[in-house]
């Protein structure tokens, strides 16, 4: 994990909206550091105040379907997704720029013997609305929690959704390469077959001049492998993502000093992520206990 950095400390700066007004939407942040703000409440009447077009990424982890609803009693079911959760999303395509992505990290849950649909249920909602399904990544979790499971397996894996608001959506493969599977010995023997090329352009992967064994550093896959999220976790958030998650997005899919939003922001992993990788972040927060832990979080960076 990044370094703690000096501009996560509870400093009130300038503001990063379009209007250069210290409050974000004209509406007061409960915390902010010089690059984000973190607004408690509920998400719709907050991201209705975010001008149009002014954010490059979304990416989000709404309550799993069927989780308890914090505190009151209720549950997250299909008619809220279909309902508040859509209201959501419809708003956020006014906010998206046209570069912009939306990343979807969701798990249905299972129902007696099966899978529960409405992690698809959602693509298609969300392409009615007009976003483009871009790609469904996978999160992986090698060592999934325990629990108790009948007859399923330990459910490893999670998707993340991305969707745009335009076919020109921004990439930046070579924002986040990792290194090649290949070891050096196994490369140059590689080289030596006829059909190989050496390689002389970027390494992307896509040049027409290539090595079959791939350059040193590669793009990554679409499998995102990670623990779950095993930090420190003083409020006891049922379900919070690795920082490693809203990581590897924002590097895929911005810039550094661009805008990054969560809108069920949770303890603040995204905001821990885009502080550490210097890109702008709103996030919103119905639970003041739950987001009472991100100035903690900044400062550790964890
Ligand atoms: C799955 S959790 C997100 C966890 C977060 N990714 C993290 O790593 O801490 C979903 C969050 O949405 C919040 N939430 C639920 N309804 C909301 C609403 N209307 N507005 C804002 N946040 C809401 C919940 O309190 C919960 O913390």
């Amino acid at each position: 994990m990044t370094a703690p950095r000096s501009k996560a400390k509870l400093a009130y700066a300038n503001s990063f909206s379009r209007s250069g007004k210290p409050e974000f939407g004209g509406l007061k942040p409960a915390f902010r550091t010089e690059l984000g703000a973190l607004f408690v409440g509920d998400c719709l009447p907050i991201i209705r105040s975010i001008p149009d077009e002014s954010l490059d990424l979304i990416i989000t982890s709404p309550p799993y379907d069927g989780q308890p609803k914090y505190g009151d009693g209720e549950r997250y079911d299909r008619l809220w997704y279909k309902g508040f959760f859509l209201d959501v999303t419809s708003e956020l395509l006014k906010k998206l720029k046209p570069h912009g992505s939306f990343v979807l990290n969701y798990r249905s849950k299972r129902h007696g013997g099966e899978r529960g649909l409405l992690q698809y249920e959602l693509v298609f909602w969300l392409r009615e609305q007009g976003y483009l399904f871009c790609e469904d990544f996978i999160w992986g979790k090698p060592s999934p929690p325990p629990g108790r499971f009948n007859r399923f397996l330990k459910d490893a894996v999670e998707y993340c959704f991305q969707f745009a608001k335009t076919p020109g959506w921004q990439f930046f493969p070579e924002h986040c390469l990792k290194p090649a599977r290949w070891d050096a010995k196994d490369r140059e023997r590689r080289k030596r077959l006829a059909h190989n090329y050496i390689r002389v352009n970027e390494p992307s992967g896509q040049g027409r001049k290539r090595v079959q064994a791939g350059p040193d550093l590669v793009r990554p896959s679409t499998l995102i492998q990670l623990e779950p999220e095993f930090s420190p976790n003083p409020t006891l958030h049922p379900a919070r993502f690795p920082v490693g998650l809203p990581r590897f997005f924002i590097q895929l899919l911005t810039s550094p000093g661009q805008t990054v939003f969560d809108p069920f922001g949770g303890t603040g992993s995204t905001a821990v992520a885009a502080e550490s990788l210097e890109r702008r972040w709103v996030l919103t927060e119905i639970s003041a206990q739950y987001a009472s832990v991100l100035p903690d979080r900044l400062q550790t960076g964890r």
